[in-house]
């Protein structure tokens, strides 16, 4: 049978999207544009970078390895080493894992190029796994679909705060395949058993980039438990030498002077940035709180519109981090795109946001050729959008958010035909 091309030009839609709680004055537009994310800076890191700046020492020193002992200690595991940013970690997480050129590394491709990058500039080759349309992140049946044996490792992203199944994961990938976490968005996330993503003895990559739960400005960690790993990667963050620049400075006995046996890299963390995580870390409770209220103020209000919108599963989950609010559109109901929702969000001054542009129809990764099939991540890249979600965010923002939101998706509500 030939097939037929259908097009579904008339949907009916009878029921406007509503809302029914009460908005002061949903069309006035705010006069601050409010950012997809933003940190949350108090007088606390102010105060405590102004010391830094103070002590005369900038560099790496004591506040960087006091800042990655009370991060080891927050998260429980043997060791943090910071670097200048995840994507470094994911790097130097891949070079432990013995990445090299011919390998083929499995990653997602809704997520953001830093995942996939890490391979290439090991001369390996990113091979992309479709999602799950609920969680948005591959499982362990779409990685088993890619792997061969080429595979050397695997990137998993616990997308938007979601914590994976690791111990799932762990199940389908062979001995000898590393699993790295890209745990970009998801400090303060937390395993079905309870313990921090960080701890489930995978190398694990944070951000600490501007608009993070836990930021520094720019800046990320690995968390790790192996103890020779641990100290190549502080080797190898500055320059491949033996002690670090706060050692080689301070040391009572030791005068460094030929050891440079390894090439290494400039990828090492400041104590600016260091006083700056530690008054985050001692505040990230709080600040976790209230993405939650955001995150469940969302729930509630979007869960009033019909028809309905739908949001990553388990987002209002107390061990979700939040670090995203992302929405998909039901786009057969609309009479504009995704685009035309998120340019009008702006237009309203909310910082309405794309995670991710997939990667697998990037030319950087697919080049000439037919971008590979990935059917559920192609469908909820176009349909999705993410609205603004920070721990600077207060519940008034969240409802003006809501209230433009849904006045906008009724603007495009499509009408009997
Ligand atoms: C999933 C994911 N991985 C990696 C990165 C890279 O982080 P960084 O900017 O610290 O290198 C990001 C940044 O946003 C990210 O979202």
């Amino acid at each position: 049978m030939k097939a037929r091309c259908s097009k579904t030009s008339h949907v009916t839609v009878q029921v406007p999207f509503k809302r029914v709680r009460k908005q002061s004055s949903p069309l006035a537009i705010r006069k601050s544009y409010l950012p997809f994310g933003q940190p949350n800076f108090s007088e606390k890191e102010i105060a405590a970078v102004t010391k830094v700046m103070r002590s005369g020492w900038v560099g790496m020193g004591a506040e960087t390895l006091a800042f990655e002992k009370e991060l080891a200690a927050f998260l429980d595991v043997p060791h943090v080493v910071t670097v200048n940013s995840c994507t470094s970690a994911l790097f130097l997480s891949l070079l432990m894992a013995g990445v090299g050129p011919g390998d083929e590394v499995i990653c997602p491709s809704m997520t953001w190029c830093s995942s996939a990058n890490a391979a290439i500039y090991l001369g390996a080759v990113p091979v992309f796994a479709d999602i799950d349309v609920a969680t948005w992140s591959v499982t362990p049946q779409t990685i088993q679909e890619k792997l061969t044996r080429k595979t050397k490792a695997v990137v998993v992203v616990h997308f938007g705060g979601l914590a994976l199944d690791i111990e799932a994961i762990r199940q389908v990938v062979p001995a000898g395949v590393a699993i790295i976490e890209d745990a970009a968005h998801a400090f303060g996330s937390r395993f079905v058993n309870g313990r921090y993503v960080g701890t489930s003895g995978n190398l694990t990559c944070f951000s600490f980039y501007a608009n993070k739960n836990l930021s520094t400005g720019e800046g990320g960690a690995v968390a790790l438990y192996d103890d020779e790993y641990a100290d190549r990667i502080r080797s190898l963050r500055q320059h491949g030498l033996p002690l670090d620049a706060w050692k080689r400075f301070t040391h009572p006995h030791i005068l460094l002077t030929n050891e440079l046996h390894h090439l290494g890299y400039k990828m090492n963390y400041t104590d600016l940035q260091a006083a700056i995580g530690r008054a985050q870390l001692s505040r990230f409770l709080e600040m976790a709180a209230m993405r939650a209220q955001v995150a469940q103020y969302y729930v509630d209000a979007l869960g009033e519109m019909i028809p309905a919108v739908r949001w990553q599963k388990g987002c209002t989950d107390p061990y979700h981090a939040r670090h995203l609010f992302v929405v998909q559109l039901p786009l057969e109901r609309l009479s504009g795109s995704r685009n035309d929702v998120v340019l009008a969000l702006r237009a309203r001054n909310i910082g309405a946001a794309i995670h991710y542009a997939p990667l697998h129809r990037m030319p950087l990764y697919c080049g000439q050729n037919q971008p590979p099939a990935l059917p559920f991540t192609d469908a909820v890249s176009n349909s999705a959008l993410t609205l603004p979600i920070s721990a600077k965010m207060t519940l008034k923002d969240a409802d003006y958010v809501a209230g433009q939101f849904m006045s906008i998706l009724d603007g495009y509500r499509k009408t009997e035909g």
